[in-house]
């Protein structure tokens, strides 16, 4: 029997864990704030962003939200993030992306201090990560090391391929399966032979970007699959990187779209909320 990885139980037991230990830091007089900036109003980034604000309520984290005008110039950001940042009140710090083409993201990410870097994505918690020293951590590949640990997966030994190689999955994710002691192939769209080397996978993680693109061709018999795509198919349908239907007859475990990877990600970002608080 294929094992049915739930994100969304999983990740409300984690949620559940924080909001203990939310109202014991209360108790002992620390409070966790997250400011969550959106310039703009991308509607995608929208429902992030309200999910993300619910998620702090759930658990007891003080949300500040700044929203801003699209026509926001990169200097007034920049100067909100140095307010922020020295704002002691505040434990972390949340720019949703993408930002308008008329700032530069890179230059946002690099001005949040890497001790309220909630997201992991400044280039200190990169090198900390790449280091194994303790810092903020990517939330998508955090949340997937949470999903197959309290899925019993083992990852030591392992081999694992990483189909994707972007900053905020791919490349994260490989270190922290390296970090696992895991054997870690990244695979990306100038691989060669790509199947005969997902093939290999024990574990197999498909973070491409295109929609049902990982078949069981793919797939080793009992591999365990882990989908980090959402896309919406011809028929409005919700769906991943990876063909669910066909996979599932042939790996050991697989996440569902939705409720696999997707609810992790604020999970963790809640976990990087409280670490703040925990130091
Ligand atoms: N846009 C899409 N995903 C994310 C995320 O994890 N963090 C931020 N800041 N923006 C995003």
């Amino acid at each position: 029997m294929t094992h049915l990885i739930d994100g969304k139980q999983i990740s409300k037991e984690i949620k559940d864990e924080l909001k203990l230990e939310v109202s014991r830091l209360k108790s002992e007089g620390k409070q966790v704030c997250l400011a969550v900036v959106q310039v703009g109003a991308n509607p995608a980034s929208s429902v992030y962003v309200n999910n993300k604000k619910k998620a702090c309520a759930y658990i007891g984290i003080e949300s500040e939200s700044y929203e801003l005008e699209e026509s926001t110039s990169e200097e007034e950001l920049l100067k909100l993030i140095d307010t922020l940042n020295s704002n002691e009140s505040v434990n972390g710090i949340l720019v949703q992306l993408p930002l308008p083409k008329h700032i530069d993201e890179d230059k946002v990410i690099r001005a949040i201090s890497p001790e309220k870097d909630v997201d992991g994505f400044h280039p200190v918690s990169v090198g900390r990560l790449w280091i194994g020293e303790k810092g903020f951590l990517s939330c998508t590949p955090a949340g997937i090391i949470q999903l197959l640990k309290r899925s019993d997966i083992t990852l030591d030994g392992k081999e694992c391929v990483v189909v994707g190689r972007s900053n905020i999955v791919g490349k994260p994710m490989a270190a922290l399966l390296l970090r696992e002691n895991a054997t870690v192939t990244i695979a990306h769209s100038h691989t060669k032979n790509l199947k005969e080397i997902t093939k290999r996978a024990d574990i197999l993680i498909a973070a491409v970007g295109k929609a049902r693109f990982i078949d069981e061709d793919y797939v080793k018999d009992g591999a365990v699959v882990i989908d980090v795509g959402m896309h919406r198919d011809e028929n409005g349908k919700l769906c991943g990187d990876v063909a669910f239907e066909r996979v599932s007859k042939k790996a050991s475990a697989i996440t569902p779209v939705p409720g696999g990877v997707g609810p992790m990600t604020i999970a963790m970002l809640m976990n990087n909320c409280v670490e703040t608080a925990r130091q």
